[in-house]
């Protein structure tokens, strides 16, 4: 396995690229226009890079004061971005995807040495920002509502779109910037202002966007508050969901902690927008095209080294067809490089942090227990390339599907063989079987099992593919999943219609007042 990862002189080339993108080492957290790094009582949060342990930069997290002044900065930038008209605010989200444009390679190799995916990954990752950008630049000119008929004459009804306010939005540590952008840029040009805490496994590249952003709007003398950042811990995402001046919380993460976000936007009677654990199957049935179908297997159970909400965690194979899968696995997962991840031979980075490898031992260990057979991988990585402990063999295990520990999306690089008899609705019954819902794919080369699946008694999903796998959407279709993983769709198609609140509008344009439903109510005089 080639190693590459002494040639890099990466802690140069990061800063370099810090400083490219405007942040600068031992640099406070920002929110924009404030700045609060320094200052007595607040903590600093050193960051290291999960890739080679090496420390990046330091970071001042928010107060809850801070977390007050930023969000009342929003509320008076609401003020001034809601007035101007929708396609005036495409233009500066236009503006925003060039210099996401020009910074693509920097901010790339920060997503990647930060959270410690393949460069690829991360260049794809700030792809998908530039892609949501030029999409909420076409909606911006195309927040339409519908018009209706009345039932009364010369009258009139149609129904409009208006901002929301602040939208806050929570982002995890996996797509430390993609799934921000989605709802940023949606938000913005539906006229929302944004309040962002990214995880605080990864505040850099947040850093980082929001000097990009921040320069975009000073450029256009519009307020900083239209987009803000606040870093910190549990506690200020706690404070957001609490708040009655976020109409909209938008969370990505675990379950755990959807639930706890949900239940305190519901408890004021906010809006929501959860995108949860997944649990996400391919089904491979004895009509499958077995090669094709390998290739986005083994990208979505080891890209991303498991930790996308959309990887693959089953496979669920059809008996004829089950050795074949499993002996061409059993000789693709060997030969798989992993290591560094801004080294251009490697495919499979760490993990982010040393809670994720114990996760990740735990939950093999767990499943062994109820019966499950590791075929291969699970070890840690040991040696000076892998100093820092959380470079892992990703695994596979044979299992059934109702084990306790393949019922649990484990953020990690395991993939549960499961297998399947006699019919496709055996599979997909199987693939359904699990609390979560986000994405599924069939490989099959039948139509009558590929429309089984695709049909309202298959997969009940969010996302349902045939020949392809369950990682790596497109921005255009909206992204989101039923049953635990919260029923939250964004990024494409209609999903911006949470951005914004709906208000009917019924016009009267002639001279008499007459009541809806027939109600006679004259008044005597
Ligand atoms: C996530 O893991 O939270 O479909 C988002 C994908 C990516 C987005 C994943 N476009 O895999």
């Amino acid at each position: 396995m080639k190693q590459t990862i002494d040639a890099l002189p990466l802690t140069k080339a990061i800063a370099d690229v810090l400083t490219a993108l405007g942040v600068k080492a031992d640099n406070p957290a920002y929110s924009t226009g404030l700045t609060w790094g320094g200052q007595e009582g607040r903590t600093r949060k050193e960051i290291f890079s999960p890739a080679d342990g090496n420390f990046i930069a330091a970071v001042t997290m928010a107060t809850a004061e801070d977390y007050d002044l930023v969000v009342k900065q929003a509320q008076e930038a609401f003020k001034v971005w809601r007035k101007m008209p929708a396609p005036k605010r495409g233009e500066i989200v236009r503006q925003i995807g060039n210099k996401l444009r020009e910074h693509k390679e920097a901010l790339g190799k920060l997503v990647s040495y930060e959270m410690g995916k393949i460069l690829q990954e991360g260049l794809g990752e700030v792809q998908e920002m530039i892609d949501i950008c030029d999409f909420a630049v076409g909606l911006s000119r195309q927040l339409h509502g519908l018009t209706m008929h009345s039932e009364r004459p010369e009258h009139r009804m149609y129904e409009q779109y208006h901002p929301l306010g602040i939208v806050g939005v929570i982002s995890a540590f996996n797509f430390p910037v993609a799934v921000w952008s989605w709802n940023a840029m949606l938000a913005a040009v539906c006229g929302d202002v944004v309040l962002w805490k990214p995880s605080e496994k990864t505040p850099l590249t947040a850093i980082a966007c929001q000097h990009i952003l921040r320069e975009v709007l000073l450029e256009n003398e519009l307020p900083e508050g239209v987009f803000n950042l606040v870093i910190g811990d549990a506690e200020i995402g706690s404070l957001m969901a609490h708040d009655t001046r976020i109409p909209l919380v938008s969370a990505t993460g675990s379950t755990r902690m959807g639930k706890k976000v949900g239940e305190a936007v519901g408890a004021r009677l906010g809006k929501s927008l959860l995108e949860l654990g997944g649990n996400n199957a391919i089904i491979i049935t004895e009509h499958a095209d077995i090669e094709m179908a390998l290739r986005a297997v083994v990208f979505g159970a080891v890209g991303t080294c498991g930790q996308r909400c959309t990887s693959t965690r089953r496979l669920i194979v059809h008996e004829q067809v089950y050795d074949q899968v499993k002996e061409r696995l059993l000789k693709i997962y060997p030969s798989l490089p992993i290591g560094h991840p801004l080294s251009d031979t490697t495919l499979v980075g760490p993990l982010i942090d040393k809670d994720a490898v114990q996760a990740f031992q735990a939950a093999l260990e767990a499943v062994q227990q109820e019966g499950g057979k590791v075929l291969i991988g699970g070890e840690v990585l040991s040696g000076d390339a892998y100093a820092t402990g959380t470079y892992v063999k990703p695994a596979i295990v044979e299992a059934q599907n109702d084990y306790h520990m393949v019922q649990e999306e484990t953020f990690a690089p395991i993939l549960y063989l499961i297998r399947y008899t006699g019919d496709v609705e055996n599979a997909i019954e199987l693939q359904n079987g699990v609390r979560q819902g986000l994405s599924s794919a069939i490989f099959s080369t039948n139509l009558l099992q590929t429309e089984a699946f695709l049909s309202h008694w298959g997969s009940d999903c969010g996302i349902a593919n045939v020949n392809i796998g369950t990682s790596g959407a497109e921005i255009g279709g909206a992204f989101g999943g039923e049953k635990e993983t919260g029923g939250g769709r964004e990024s494409g198609s209609d999903a911006w219609k949470v951005y914004m609140r709906r208000q009917t509008n019924t016009i009267n344009f002639g001279k008499q007042l007459p009541l809806a439903q027939g109600i006679k109510f004259d008044i005597m005089d």
